[in-house]
């Protein structure tokens, strides 16, 4: 069966700034796949590529063995920034994907009861997202993404901005929804430990300009993961210990160049 997603050369030039060059990567269908890497190197832009929100300058993306060539309609995306719509509610804004696909009435209304409960929001439907909390708009754009059913779930750093509990919880949430679902989730963090614990891969790109994948690695614990203990397990600490020797180096680099 062809990779869910197959990266093959994949460059992006901006005017005067080659953001990612050469990047070469098959995830196969329901991987649950973590890019880590220091900021500005390219991981939101590798992430709108594969949407189909923008094109490489050079190689290309197969989705499923079929080049893409326009939006990826297989895929959800959660942005890096918040995407909720501020004058619908709760229900409303997790509903907009059913809508869009022209599915309305009361099938796609009960849906969305569905998955505000599913994502803990019973008694919120109603509430705009400025009455609610930050992990709680989080929840709803997790709704927004899983209720059209995608194939694949693209994350850009969904709980970067979370307190360190909520933050636990909502990685618990995403493994729930996950597993089982035969869904390829490719999420974006800056944090390598919310990659290992999460993941059955993790790949490690370069400090721009012109990032490339330097690193690639199994996630061999087993599942399903206490996240909340997995931290101190011999196997978490010595992963951690391997990839953080690629990733150091690249967060060093990258934190020169910006003083520069
Ligand atoms: N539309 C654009 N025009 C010009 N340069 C861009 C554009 N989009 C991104 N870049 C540049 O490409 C590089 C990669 O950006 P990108 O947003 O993908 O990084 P990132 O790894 O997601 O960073 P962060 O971790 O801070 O979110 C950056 O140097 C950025 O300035
Ligand atoms: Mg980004």
């Amino acid at each position: 069966m062809a990779p869910a997603i197959a990266l093959r050369g994949v460059a992006k030039r901006f005017p005067g700034y080659t953001a990612l060059e050469d990047i070469t990567l098959d995830i196969p269908a329901g991987r649950f796949l973590s890019i880590v890497g220091p900021s500005g190197c390219g991981k939101s832009t590798l992430l709108n590529m594969t949407a189909g929100l923008s094109r490489p300058s050079e190689g290309a993306i197969e989705i499923f063995g079929e080049e893409l060539a326009g939006i990826n309609r297989r895929a959800s995306y959660m942005f890096q920034q918040e995407a909720l719509l501020p004058w619908k509610t709760v229900r409303e804004n997790i509903q907009l994907g059913l809508t869009f696909r022209g599915r309305e009435g009361r099938a796609a209304a009960e849906q969305a009861a569905a998955w505000i409960h599913r994502v803990g929001l019973d008694g919120f439907a109603a509430s705009y997202p400025y009455q609610l909390s930050g992990g709680m708009r989080k929840r709803v754009s997790m709704a927004q993404c899983w209720i059209v059913e995608p194939e694949m779930v693209l994350m850009d750093e969904p709980f970067a901005a979370l307190d360190v509990h909520t933050r636990l919880r909502m990685q618990s949430e995403i493994l729930a929804l996950w597993t089982g679902s035969g869904k390829t989730v490719v999420f974006v963090t800056h944090d390598l430990e919310e990659a290992i614990s999460l993941s059955d891969e993790v790949v490690v790109l370069s400090a721009g300009p012109a990032s490339g994948m330097i690193g690639r690695y199994a996630v061999d614990l087993p599942r399903p993961r206490p996240l909340i203990d997995i931290k101190t397990e011999p196997r978490f600490v010595e992963l951690y210990r391997a990839i953080w020797s690629d990733l150091r180096g690249e967060v060093l680099k990258s934190y020169e160049r910006n003083r520069a």
